[in-house]
């Protein structure tokens, strides 16, 4: 350790800097780290008061009341519902004021509210190589491969101890030697819809676990696309990072390590088995999208389906309070709006607290979402997002 860490952990920083480096030094123990690497920001899961109950958002509290300010920069995941509208997402007020207090102790923090999964799309966009503490496995998954940052799936805990520490524990996927692929995945499917690119990252996870996959054959994927692939991945499987030839920053130095890889094919067929695990017969369902949370493209695309419609309230559409002004701007949220849809903010279709909102039945394109809400008891139908809308293909 260099002497400004250890005056750190002697308390010289104050009390809660002290215990959260303790608890970095702790995990490099476990993971047989070198030494602390300083980070250059920060990006906290765990914010949705579902999921932190009483129990979490006291420790926050305990840790803003302790003295933990961020000292890089910092930003949050999405809450359990939108700050302002949550009213009209009929989430209870028990909960909402839990919510705020989880936000209120973060704010206190320094860390920055935009409440999103997509800090990328929020301005929050860290270098290539750069050393990182991020967390969310879709924006872990995101930033390692297609930024070419680094980071390990980090948790809400560890993140808030390198904001407020600037430091991470050098291990896992911060080295040059576990940043190479352990297998090749052939793509023959078409990838014509940011659905199919979903259901690829759905597929190629539960085959690969947690190993780091070699896509060839990905075509041009969109940004949109790019970020749905890794969702879908993070969640059936545990990839924090994935390489695709002639579309993100190291594939080509990842060539000369290729040779002698378990291959993998990914064919139509296999598509198609993923939408019909997660496909069944609904009656009324909520058509959902936004998981990721929705670039401005997206939602440009969503207003521009559903003119002259209405959907009665039953199309909620997810993004972040950054992309929604400028969307807003656009006309794009007017539009949708006129169309008996909802755009929401700081949340989305799995952190809310959607028993107590009474879903029963949600349609999606993202195999991220379709995945948690099977597993919450949900019925689900897949489809890409002009099926969902009823448009023509
Ligand atoms: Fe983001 Fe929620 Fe999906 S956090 S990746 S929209 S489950």
């Amino acid at each position: 350790m260099t002497r400004e860490e250890e005056a750190m952990l002697g308390g010289e920083e104050g009390p809660a800097a002290a215990k959260l480096l303790e608890l970095l030094v702790a995990l490099g123990e476990v993971f047989g780290a070198e030494r602390l690497v300083p980070v250059e920001s920060a990006h906290i899961s765990g914010v949705s008061y579902k999921n932190l109950g009483e129990a979490g958002l006291g420790w926050l509290v305990e840790q803003a009341d302790l003295g933990a300010r961020a000292r890089i920069r910092a930003t949050l995941n999405p809450a359990g519902m939108d700050m302002e509208f949550w009213r009209e997402m009929g989430v209870p007020e028990e909960f909402a004021e839990g919510q705020r207090r989880v936000l209120a102790a973060f704010e206190r923090m320094g860390v920055e509210p935009t409440c999103t999964c997509t800090p990328y799309l929020a301005g929050h966009v860290p270098g290539f190589g750069s050393q990182i503490a991020w967390a969310e496995s879709s924006a872990v998954c995101f930033s390692n491969s297609v930024i070419g940052a680094r980071t390990n799936r980090e948790s809400g805990p560890t993140t808030i101890a390198s904001a407020v520490t600037g430091l991470a524990a050098l291990y896992g996927f911060r080295l040059d030697e576990n940043r190479r692929p352990g297998a090749v995945v052939e793509v023959e499917a078409d990838l014509d819809t940011v659905m199919a690119y979903s259901a690829l990252g759905y597929v190629t996870g539960k085959r690969l676990g947690t190993t780091v996959p070699y896509f060839k054959g990905l075509g041009s994927p969109s940004l949109e696309a790019k970020k749905a692939l890794g969702a879908a991945c993070a969640t059936s499987g545990g990839i924090a990072l994935w390489h695709g030839e002639g579309v993100t920053p190291e594939a080509e130095a990842m060539k000369g390590h290729l040779a002698g890889l378990e291959r993998l094919t990914v064919t139509a067929g296999d598509v198609e088995e993923a939408v019909a695990r997660f496909t069944g017969p609904l009656d009324d369902p909520i058509i959902a999208l936004g998981c990721p949370h929705s670039s401005l493209e997206e939602l440009g695309e969503i207003a521009g389906l559903v003119g002259g419609r209405n959907f009665g309230g039953r199309l909620w559409v997810f993004t972040s309070r950054s992309v929604y002004s400028r969307a807003e701007e656009a006309g794009h949220v007017g539009a949708i709006r006129a169309a008996g849809g909802r755009v929401f903010r700081d949340t989305c279709m799995v952190v809310a607290p959607l028993k107590e909102m009474g879903w029963t039945e949600v349609a999606t394109n993202s195999f991220k979402a379709g995945h948690y809400m099977t597993s919450m008891g949900m019925r689900t139908r897949m489809g890409t997002i002009r099926e969902l809308l009823g448009a023509r293909q």
